[in-house]
């Protein structure tokens, strides 16, 4: 099963737009399945203030149907990815999703991964609370990168659609308000407030950004 550490083209990409905006970058290629590398940016950036836990993939398929390696391997990098980073640093934030809320057919292993995630950071929170350390968690509905825009997610959401509408078409997907998906900003600007001193006493908390994916 795919894993799709980053390769390192996306690094540099991402290096230049930090430089770019005056800022310091280090950047590592790990897989989260087997460690997480800080020591080295940390030692050249001089401190740590927050990390935030990102790395993820899915699958599609009825629970029966998963293979072994494939519900492992989801359990590897959704959930134990974000346990070895947990062990590497403090304060955290972890990305879990508006499937660790809710359960979604044909998603089984990271519906399961997503909400021990959940369980992993209402933990780990209670853990640090007494040292003043916030763990949280943002659950997004579908958000605008390639993890949806593949041939494989449209197919099982939009099954009938052209392939050109799928992407525009929002009764093709799940979130309530008039939007197909949100944007990585969203996400980012939930990141950036429980990371600022205005969330300093949100901590345990999943905040969902899922224009109104959950109610329903
Ligand atoms: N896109 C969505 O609709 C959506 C919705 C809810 C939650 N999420 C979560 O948001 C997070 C980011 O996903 P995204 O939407 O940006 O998708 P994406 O596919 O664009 O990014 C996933 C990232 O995880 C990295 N990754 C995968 N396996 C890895 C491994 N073994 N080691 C290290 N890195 C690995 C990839 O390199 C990639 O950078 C994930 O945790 C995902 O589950 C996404």
């Amino acid at each position: 099963m795919e894993t799709n550490v980053a390769p390192p083209a996306d690094l540099e990409e991402i290096a230049s737009v930090v430089k770019g905006l005056g800022r310091s970058v280090v950047t590592a290629q790990v897989d989260v399945r087997h460690n997480a590398a800080l020591d080295d940016g940390v030692r050249q950036l001089g401190r740590l203030d927050v990390v935030v836990a990102n790395a993820g993939i899915w699958s599609y398929g009825l629970s029966e149907e998963v293979p072994d390696l494939e519900w492992q391997t989801t359990q590897d990098v959704v959930l134990k990815g974000v346990w070895h980073t947990a062990k590497a640093a403090i304060p955290m934030i972890f990305t879990s999703s508006t499937m660790a809320i809710k359960g979604m057919r044909n998603f089984s292993p990271y519906v399961a991964a997503k909400h021990g995630v959940v369980g992993f950071m209402k933990t780990r929170a209670l853990e640090l609370a007494p040292f003043g350390i916030r763990v949280n968690c943002v659950a997004p509905t579908s958000v605008n990168t390639k993890l949806i825009h593949n041939d494989e997610t449209y197919a099982l959401f939009a099954p009938d659609l052209p392939e050109a509408d799928r992407v525009k078409d929002p009764s093709a997907t799940i979130p309530v308000m008039d939007v197909p998906w949100v944007e990585p900003e969203d996400i980012a600007n939930a990141v950036a407030f429980r990371a600022s001193g205005e969330g300093r006493y949100v901590t345990g908390l999943g905040l969902k950004i899922d224009a109104g994916q959950t109610l329903k």
